[in-house]
């Protein structure tokens, strides 16, 4: 049986969390599809051609522990703009999402480009001062120095970057439900997307 779950959804918008645990709750794979735009993202700060990059993309360089800093953030936002790019990492993101067993893919253009036949479709959302503050903390605690208003300009840039570009811009899919988690806990985003999922299944 195959079951694509998508979610999108801007950065730092609990995505990643939300994805993972709707992963286990329902014992589908997950795959965290920025982690492919970051990996080209520090292939190229290594002094790669991007499009290279993505074409000779190996799956043990998501492994880098480098690819969650903020030069690794900016670098994959704007590899992320190149069509050939993207173009190279589509039968992968496909191929996972066909997984026997279920399959939870989380991005940017997951459920309006890669899988728009997804039964199930989150766009996962908050307001950008709750995402930066979140991003902040999170970078505050991994020892980055850095200042609130710094990682609110970076969440800004980022999003402008995300949502202008021409191919696969960020936004929801018109089947897509939409989960505001500003006022949210992480308890109750999760029991959310379990049960729009469940009422696709
Ligand atoms: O989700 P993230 O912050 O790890 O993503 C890193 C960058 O990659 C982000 O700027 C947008 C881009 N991205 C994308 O364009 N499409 C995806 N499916 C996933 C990420």
């Amino acid at each position: 049986m195959t079951f694509t779950v998508a979610v999108d959804g801007p950065a730092a918008a609990g995505k990643g969390t939300i994805s993972r645990a709707v992963a286990a709750h329902f014992g589908f794979a997950h795959l965290d599809t920025g982690l492919l735009y970051r990996a080209v993202g520090a292939r190229m700060l290594d002094g790669l051609d991007p499009v290279e990059a993505a074409e000779t993309l190996q799956t043990d360089v998501l492994q880098r522990d480098d690819l969650r800093t903020p030069q690794v953030s900016e670098a994959a936002s704007k590899v992320a703009a190149i069509p050939e790019v993207r173009a190279a990492l589509v039968d992968f993101q496909r191929a996972f999402a066909a997984r026997a067993g279920g399959a939870v893919l989380d991005g940017r253009d997951i459920g309006t480009v890669i899988c728009p036949e997804a039964p199930a479709k989150l766009f996962v959302t908050a307001s950008d001062t709750v995402r930066a503050e979140r991003r902040y903390r999170e970078l505050a605690a991994a020892g980055v120095e850095t200042t609130f208003d710094e990682v609110l300009q970076a969440t800004r840039d980022r999003d402008a970057r995300d949502s202008a570009r021409a191919t696969a811009p960020l936004k929801p899919a018109e089947d897509a439900k939409i989960l505001d988690t500003s006022q949210m806990s992480i308890d109750e985003a999760v029991a959310a997307a379990v049960a729009a999922i469940e009422a696709r299944r």
